[in-house]
Parts: C-alpha cells; sequence; structure tokens
C-alpha cells in the first residue's frame, strides 16, 4: 500500500468515464487546429494510421504560438514520489521517456518551488543546485524523444508539517484554517500526521512566495531545459488556498471578494510569465474539487472571473481539472461543467478527469477543450498512444504503487509489444 498520498485520500468511488456536457468551440480561441493527419509518427520509426474516430485526438496543434503539437494528447501532472529526498534519480528519466512521443506535451510531477513548499516526502524540488543537475538528463530525455516538457511549480501550503518546515514553524497558508477531514493525512518520517493549523502569510510572505515562483521558473527552464511550466493552482494546495473561501478568511487585500482572493494566483501568473515568458507557462485550477478541503461557495463565479483576468496574458494553456475528479477519483457533482470558463478563456484549454481515448477526442471533436490531459491510465500505458490508435486494451493502473517508492508501477508496465513477447514466450514454454 502506498505510505503517502499527495492526492488520493479515498477509495474510488465506482463512476463510468463520461463525456461532460459540451461547449461550442472557443470562437474567440487564439489556438488555431489544422486538419488530422492520416498517420500517426509514434517516434523510433513507428507509424500508424489514424482511424477516424481517433482523428480530433491526434490532429496537430499550436500551442501558444511556440510548440508545434502532433497531436492532442496530454501527460498530466503525476506525483510518484521517486525521488531521493528531493533530488530527481535517473529512473525518472526512464519514466518520463517510456511515455515520451514525438509533439506530445509532458507536465512533470509537482515540483517543490522551495524547501518550506514540500508537502509529500520524495518529491523533488526546483531550488538547489543539485536537484537542477538531476533534472538535466531527465528533461533531456524527453526532449530527445520530440516531446514538449513543462514541469508543475508546487506549493503545498498547508498542506505540509512543521517537520518539513524551516525551524519547526507552521505551514504557509492564506489562512489559520487547517485541513479538518480525517481521511487527510501527512506523512512524515515518524508517520501519518493530522495536518497541523498553518500561519497565514504576511504581506512579506505573500511578496516571498510570488517571487520563489519566478525563481523556480527561471531554474527549470533556464538551468534544468525545460520547455515551460505549468503553475500549480489546482486541489487545495497554496495557490488555491487564496482562491477558496471555505480556506480563505483574510479580511486584507488578498482575501474576502473574488477580486481579492483571485489576487495572490494572477501575481504569480505575472511574476512567472516575466520570468520565462508568458508563452511558456500553463496554470492548472480545479474549481470544483473538495480535495483537502479546498471548497468555494461561488465556483463558476470565482473560476470565470480568473479565465477572464488570464487573458491579458497570453499564456501557453489554461488547465482545468472535470467537477468528477476529487483528488484522483471520480466522485463528485456531475452536473457541474467546465463549459463556461471554457467560453471565457480566449486560449489554449486543457481538460483533465477522468478521459480515456474516446471521449478525449469526443471532447476535442466537440470543441469542450482543444487539449485533453490524462493521468491514471497514460501513467499504467507507456504506449498509450499507440493503444488508442489501434483500440487496444489498456493495462490496469494499480493504485498501490502510484506512490510507493520501488520501480514496480513505475517503469514496468508492459507496452503491447511487452504484452506480446509475453504470450508467445508463455505459448512457447506450453509447447
Ligand atoms: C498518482 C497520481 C499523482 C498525481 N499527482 C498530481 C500532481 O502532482 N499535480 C496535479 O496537479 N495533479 C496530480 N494528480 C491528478 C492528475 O493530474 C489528474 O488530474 C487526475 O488523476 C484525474 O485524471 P485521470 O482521470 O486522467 O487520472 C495526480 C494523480 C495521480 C493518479
Amino acid at each position: 500500500m502506498a505510505s503517502q498520498s499527495p492526492v488520493v485520500a479515498r477509495p474510488v468511488v465506482a463512476s463510468p468515464t463520461k463525456l461532460a456536457s459540451v461547449a461550442t468551440p472557443a470562437s474567440a480561441s487564439t489556438a488555431t487546429a489544422t486538419t488530422a493527419a492520416t498517420t500517426f509518427d509514434l517516434g523510433g520509426g513507428e507509424s500508424l494510421p489514424v482511424p477516424a474516430d481517433m482523428a480530433p485526438l491526434f490532429s496537430p496543434y499550436r500551442l501558444g504560438g511556440r510548440f508545434q503539437l502532433s497531436n492532442r494528447i496530454v501527460y498530466a501532472p503525476l506525483t510518484r514520489m521517486r525521488a531521493t529526498g528531493t533530488i530527481p534519480q535517473p529512473s525518472a528519466a526512464t519514466y518520463y521517456a517510456q511515455r515520451a512521443v514525438p509533439g506530445t506535451l509532458m507536465i512533470s510531477e509537482g515540483t517543490n518551488i522551495t524547501s518550506d513548499a514540500l508537502g509529500y516526502m520524495n518529491s523533488p524540488g526546483l531550488y538547489l543546485p543539485e536537484q537542477l543537475e538531476a533534472w538535466k538528463p531527465v528533461v533531456k530525455a524527453v526532449k530527445d524523444k520530440g516531446a514538449v516538457f513543462f514541469c508543475q511549480l508546487w506549493h503545498t501550503g498547508r498542506a505540509s508539517h512543521p517537520d518539513f518546515q524551516t525551524g519547526g514553524r507552521p505551514p504557509l497558508s492564506s489562512s489559520t484554517r487547517r485541513i479538518t477531514s480525517p481521511e487527510y493525512t501527512v506523512y512524515t518520517a515518524n508517520g501519518p500526521q493530522p495536518y497541523p493549523a498553518p500561519r497565514a502569510a504576511t504581506h512579506e510572505e505573500i511578496k516571498q512566495a510570488v517571487a520563489d515562483y519566478a525563481r523556480a521558473a527561471k531554474n527549470a527552464v533556464e538551468v534544468a531545459g525545460f520547455d515551460g511550466v505549468e503553475i500549480h493552482g489546482a486541489n487545495g494546495y497554496l495557490i488555491d488556498q487564496f482562491i477558496k473561501d471555505s480556506i480563505n478568511d483574510r479580511t486584507d487585500e488578498y482575501g474576502g471578494p473574488i477580486e481579492n482572493r483571485a489576487r495572490f494566483a494572477l501575481e504569480v501568473v505575472e511574476a512567472v510569465c516575466e520570468a520565462v515568458g508568458a508563452d511558456r507557462v500553463g496554470l492548472r485550477l480545479s474549481p470544483f474539487t473538495g480535495f483537502l478541503d479546498a471548497l468555494d461557495s461561488t465556483p463558476y463565479a470565482t473560476h470565470t472571473y480568473l479565465a477572464e483576468k488570464l487573458n491579458a496574458f497570453g499564456l501557453a494553456y489554461l488547465h482545468m481539472v472535470e467537477p468528477r475528479i476529487v483528488g484522483i477519483v471520480e466522485s463528485g457533482n456531475h452536473a457541474d461543467s467546465l463549459e463556461p470558463f471554457r467560453r471565457a478563456y480566449q486560449g489554449t484549454f486543457i481538460a483533465a478527469g477522468g478521459y480515456k481515448a474516446d471521449s478525449g477526442a469526443a471532447a476535442v471533436a466537440s470543441g469542450h477543450a482543444d487539449l485533453v490531459a490524462y493521468g491514471r491510465w497514460y501513467l499504467a500505458n507507456p504506449d498509450f498512444h499507440k493503444r488508442a490508435l489501434l483500440h487496444a486494451p489498456l493495462n490496469k493502473y494499480d493504485r498501490d504503487t502510484f506512490y510507493s517508492s520501488g520501480m514496480e508501477g513505475y517503469l514496468d508496465y508492459p507496452t503491447l509489444e511487452q504484452l506480446q513477447q509475453r504470450q508467445a514466450a508463455a505459448a512457447a514454454a506450453q509447447n
């Protein structure tokens, strides 16, 4: 069983993967789609015909004016806790390269922007020279395969513990409200602990945190070699702790009305854009998830405001998690929809959560999203693109190894070819 769970703490609530209600294509979108290719280049000299139903998912896409993608599949950010301390390991290069396909956007696991940002053991960092050195071969392995690699910038805020903090102080948040739901615990070297009461950030600490995001972005792009960064504003972590009014009870200009609760997120976006250029910056938000007790009383109003404000920056993309997802499990209110945000946001829109190839293709075809991020199924199927093209069955994902420390469930999910070889070897052994 996984010893730590950054985004999972509940059993799966069985629910069919279903397409969220669809929007008309964003007419104001700056993104341009071109016609679908008839064959798709999987890399390594292999290409396959694109079946008609998969054509939307395998159509090229210009991302933010800078990156030419060959398809609409995105590798979702997935924490795997295989770093040693905060140093990414060579196994990460193998893991990401196994899943890298030319012209595919991949987003890294959440990566800590400072030591105080950390809330999960063995999650990597972006603030020490040795971390950046260790990222270089990982990034190179992905880029050598022709994929586009963004690093997810992570500050866990109150989802941390004094054991991880400088001087053992309480972790940073928008307020002193702690995570109280009993299903959420923080794992330290002393085992599982209840989440502590955080400290409400002072104005200096807010300024510092904004600067920390910008510095981490520069480190990611200029030192480690990532193509861009995704600011993690989702799933109940620091930025979400400012956005959501179930957490943020401030009475200054960072709390209260939506404009104030959005201020920190927008300051981070601005600083990160200044640091690396807006066309290398994405933002992830989860309007509806209650993960880590992060709920908002007016998710539509709050996130529409944000989406509209983001139009001014010319970001690479806005990435949103479907309402059916709470952290990493399907649950929640299926009546809600990302549609209003898709309409309010004029740039590239990525939807994530509960998608398989067919529902992702339908989401692109209908204009619900420009790109679709895949988490669990792509994690468990390094040749996800190929399986989609062949309508091949998928390996099941193993929840127990999502966050475990070994290579099992990390490097050993088989490709179709490996499965066939195993079957052939088993058949030969029987004869
Ligand atoms: C093992 C695991 C780790 C995850 N880590 C992150 C993370 O670091 N950052 C993030 O924004 N979301 C994270 N998520 C959420 C996924 O990006 C995604 O939103 C979620 O799995 C739903 O998509 P899916 O149905 O395609 O799996 C994680 C999910 C899983 C399964």
